[in-house]
């Protein structure tokens, strides 16, 4: 659908108006959206995504000038970012606006707000009205594999959602960066779409990254199984990937290897082994990845290995994402949440 296809947009906000839930695209993954200060819906979308009600959606909004009618305090880094990447893949975390309705953050004091960078998403939060929001999380169910085309969406929802937009593949295809602020410190609680040097450079180099985000999965069991494919996978390092491959085939396993390094197609080839050599350049990797491990897991391999990828910040939201993927679930500890209040938040780099 293109976003000059007037009646299609005009249709879905009088449907949002009137309590429905519609997904959209954004440039990062698609949104499950309802009104904002419609709370019935708010709550459907919790239902639907069977998502507790406690981990907060973020709110989008169209025009970035309007941030101070949905947030009370605004710290100068939180302005001077939002000047710079907003329309785009950055969610601030602030203390909310009276607009915010309780619902939507779970009962949290603040609130997660960003302006899409998608015509389709725009289109539709401006025909919402000056004052109009989406109240919108990933639109996946909870814990799985975010949703990077229309498809992916029906996949998860049927007709649980009452219309989805088509507005193709998401150009990023990995959630947005999440800043929060403490004492006016910008702190990364998601790496995303927004690599951390473009934050470091537009604030100066005040940036600080969480332990718990900047080594994501180094600490077994330490946060839980999320952004999951149902095909058992291990993130293994590029020395151990094909005798471990060998291993798995030898017991009669069939076995899928996802690399970046190996661009050599040639390697597959046995019964049981398939070689699926993934983009080298960070950026096109990361707009693929869901969208291949939901391919993957339609051909039920019994194993999926995936080379870690090398280290940078370029790779950052991609290893994050792999490594939640790749560790098994710890029922002691919330799923999806990675800026709950509960979490670690030692602080140990500053960039
Ligand atoms: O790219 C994205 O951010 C996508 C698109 C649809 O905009 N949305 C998305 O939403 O990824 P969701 O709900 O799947 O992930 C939002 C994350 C959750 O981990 C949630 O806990 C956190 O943001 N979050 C939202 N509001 C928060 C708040 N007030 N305080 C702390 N964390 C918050
Ligand atoms: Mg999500």
């Amino acid at each position: 659908m293109m976003p000059d296809n007037h009646d299609e947009i005009i249709a879905a906000a009088a449907l949002l108006k009137a309590g429905g839930i519609v997904a959209f695209p954004t440039e990062t993954v698609y949104g499950l959206g309802a009104d904002v200060s419609n709370s019935s819906a708010v709550r459907r979308v919790f239902e639907i995504k069977k998502r507790p009600a406690d981990h907060p959606l973020i709110v989008h909004f169209a025009d970035a000038s309007r941030l101070h009618h949905w947030a009370r305090e605004i710290p100068e880094q939180a302005s001077q970012l939002a000047e710079h990447f907003w329309p785009g893949p950055l969610t601030l975390i602030l203390p909310r606006s009276r607009h915010v309705p309780e619902n939507v953050t779970g009962g949290q004091d603040t609130v997660g707000l960003r302006v899409p960078d998608h015509p389709i998403a725009l289109a539709l939060l401006n025909a919402l009205g000056p004052e109009g929001a989406l109240a919108a999380p990933s639109a996946n169910r909870f814990g799985r594999l975010s949703p990077t085309t229309a498809v992916h969406v029906r996949e998860e929802f049927g007709d649980a959602v009452d219309l989805v937009l088509d507005g193709g593949a998401c150009r990023v295809g990995l959630e947005s960066t999440i800043v929060g602020f403490n004492d006016h410190t910008a702190i990364i609680l998601r790496p995303g779409g927004i690599p951390l040097e473009a934050l470091a450079e537009v604030l100066g180099g005040k940036v600080i990254v969480p332990e718990k985000t900047h080594r994501a999965g180094r600490v077994p069991g330490s946060l839980a199984s999320h952004y999951a494919p149902a095909t058992p996978m291990e993130l293994l390092p590029t020395e151990s990937l094909w005798r471990r491959a060998l291993e798995l085939e030898a017991r009669g396993l069939r076995t899928v290897i996802m690399t970046w390094s190996d661009q050599n197609p040639e390697r597959s080839g046995t019964r049981n082994l398939t070689h699926f050599p993934m983009p080298l350049e960070p950026k096109v990797y990361g707009s693929r990845l869901y969208a291949t491990l939901r391919q993957l897991d339609r051909e039920c391999f019994d194993r999926l290995l995936i080379e870690t990828p090398p280290d940078g910040p370029a790779w950052m939201a991609i290893m994050d994402r792999l490594q939640r993927a790749s560790r098994l679930p710890d029922p002691a500890i919330k799923v999806n949440d990675y800026t709950s209040p509960q979490e670690d938040r030692n602080i140990t780099n500053v960039i």
